[in-house]
Formats: C-alpha cells, structure tokens, sequence
C-alpha cells in the first residue's frame, strides 16, 4: 500500500509495489479515459529548485491526464526562496494548499528534509548528484515492458557516472534482481562514486566491471544506458571540454551491439548519441520519456490512495 507515503530514494518501494506500479501505468497507457477525472479536485505542487524539461512536463502533464491541477515554480529565484526561506518553512506552507509536492533541489538530500517536515507524500525528482527515484521508476518501467523482466539482464553505463543521479538509482534498483551484471564505462575520472561501488555493488556481491573502452563492452550488453556529462557539477570548464565528447554512440558502434540491445537515456542528450540512431529500433530513449509520464499518473494516484472505478470493480 503505497498511500501517503514519499518517494525519496529508489529503494524506497519493494519490488512487488514496484510490479504494482508498472501494472497500473500498464492499464493506464491501454485506458487512458478511465482515469482522466481519478484526480479531479486534487492538487499537485512542482517545486523545482534546478531546471528540468521532462522531469516537471511530465509530472504535470500526469497530474492533469488524471484530472488534477499542478502549481508550483521552475526555478528558485521566482519564489521567496531567493528571500532567504528555507526548505522547512517553504514545505510546511506549501502543504496548507495541496496534496503533493514533487522536488528537484541541487543538494543531495534536501527531498529528505521536506518530507520530515510534512504528512503529505513528498516526490524526489532529482537531488543534486545523488538519486532520482522517478527517472528509475521509468527506465525499469520501459525495461519491464521491452524485456519482461530483469533477471539475468548485462547492463552497460555508459558516459558520467560519476555525477549522474540516474545512474546511482538505476545501479540501486537493478542490484536486488537476480544476476543481473554490470559494465560501468567512463574516464577514469567520471568514475561511479565510492558509495555506489561500496556500499551497493560489493557489499551486494554483484557482478560488475569498470572499462574505459565502449568498443569492447557492446557486444555483450543487452541494455545500454548513456548519459550526459552533467556540466552544472563540474567545478571547471576546462575539464567539462575535455571529457564532455569522450563517448559517442553512433551507427558504427551500433553495429558491434547485440539485434536486442536496448538504448536508454535519461535525456537531456548532449552530443552522446548521434541523431542518426534514433532510426534504430534499439534506440528507445524517446518511448522511454514517454512512458515516464504513465509511470508518474500510476504513481500520484498510489500515493494518494486513489483507486478507480475500474481497480474497485477488479478486486
Ligand atoms: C536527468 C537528471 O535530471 O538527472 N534528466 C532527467 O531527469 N530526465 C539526466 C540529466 O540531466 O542528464
């Protein structure tokens, strides 16, 4: 049951809510209508303290599907964040008037913060480099549908891992699925973090290997999931230009993957992948954006509690 609870880290749901989730998002993509007015009369805050163009857009375009409204802000300087409140004062306000409230925030735990501060369900969409359990929900949703499971799956990261928020969560939540591998692939200095390699990946006993070389790592991967060099936590520019086109997944290398490698991307894309694989069936970062709106509208209403007319009639 996952009514009036936060969404903060990804092993924040078990794997059964997990597959409760996706079932909803399922029944929602097949009948859109029956769940157009499931929220009417609720309302939804986007309090976003970074930029984000998918992460929010789909939030909101999730909560209006199902009939509710969304307020909020996009960036911290056009609310009284930039006079100085602070993330305590801003929740409890914002929870006299809505019933939810979904936060992007540079520092890795603020989310936390907001939501021992607050009863209503609290949503982390991203904090600082750290996690960003709703990007988790969709990429293992759009595995889910593609491959029907994760068992067994080898799973190539791919690009800055050592920043990149969406690859901690997906290592995260992938590591509690049976033999699942992985092939972690950056510079020497994107790295995945310590923690990520400590305290998940060998503390779990999980199978993995760090490579410099793409190349190399391709045949074998049946998920390839590029990133970004996240230029906004370099603390030079100097650096940033140098490892920012390190790897780009073209054609060619394309070639050298399996027919069934699936290529996923948090996007934004940068220079990372060539337009020219959007062609590809394998390329599926586009659908992927898609289906994180669907995941988002079966996750409000879980944590709202809401059941439809159409869940009701199941049971
Ligand atoms: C990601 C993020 O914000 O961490 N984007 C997203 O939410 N889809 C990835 C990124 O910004 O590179």
């Amino acid at each position: 049951m996952l009514k009036g609870r936060d969404l903060l880290e990804p092993m924040d749901f078990t794997t059964d809510e997990l597959m409760e989730l996706f079932k909803l998002a399922d029944k929602i993509i097949e009948n859109p209508e029956n769940y157009s007015e499931a929220c009417k009369g609720k309302l939804l805050a986007t309090l976003f303290y970074e930029p984000s163009t998918r992460t929010r857009f789909s939030f909101e375009a999730a909560m209006l599907r199902l009939g509710g409204n969304v307020i909020g802000f996009s960036e911290a300087n056009v609310s009284s964040v930039a006079k100085g409140e602070s993330i305590s004062d801003t929740i409890r306000t914002v929870a006299c008037y809505v019933d939810m409230a979904v936060m992007r925030h540079p520092k890795e735990g603020a989310p936390i913060v907001a939501a021992a501060c607050t009863d209503m369900p609290i949503i982390n969409a991203g904090d600082g480099g750290h996690h960003h359990p709703t990007q988790t929900l969709t990429d293992l949703f759009t595995i889910w549908k593609e491959k029907g499971g994760f068992d067994n799956m080898t799973v190539g990261f791919c690009g800055d891992l050592k920043f990149g928020r969406t690859v901690h969560s997906l290592i995260k939540a992938l590591s509690r699925y049976e033999n699942v591998s992985f092939i972690l692939i950056s510079p020497e200095e994107l790295v995945i973090p310590d923690y990520v390699r400590k305290e998940i990946l060998i503390k779990e006993k999980i199978h993995f290997k760090e490579v410099e070389n793409m190349q190399e790592a391709l045949p074998i991967l049946d998920i390839l999931y590029m990133t970004r060099v996240q230029r906004e936590r370099f603390f030079n520019e100097e650096d940033y230009v140098r490892l920012k086109d390190r790897y780009i997944l073209d054609g060619a290398k394309m070639k050298l993957a399996k027919d069934d490698m699936m290529v996923l991307h948090p996007l934004p894309r940068v220079n990372e992948i060539s337009v020219e694989v959007d062609e590809d069936p394998r390329a599926l970062y586009f659908k992927q954006a898609k289906n994180g709106m669907f995941i988002r509208m079966a996750l409000i209403l879980s944590l709202l509690g809401i059941e439809t007319q159409n869940e009701t009639q199941e049971v």
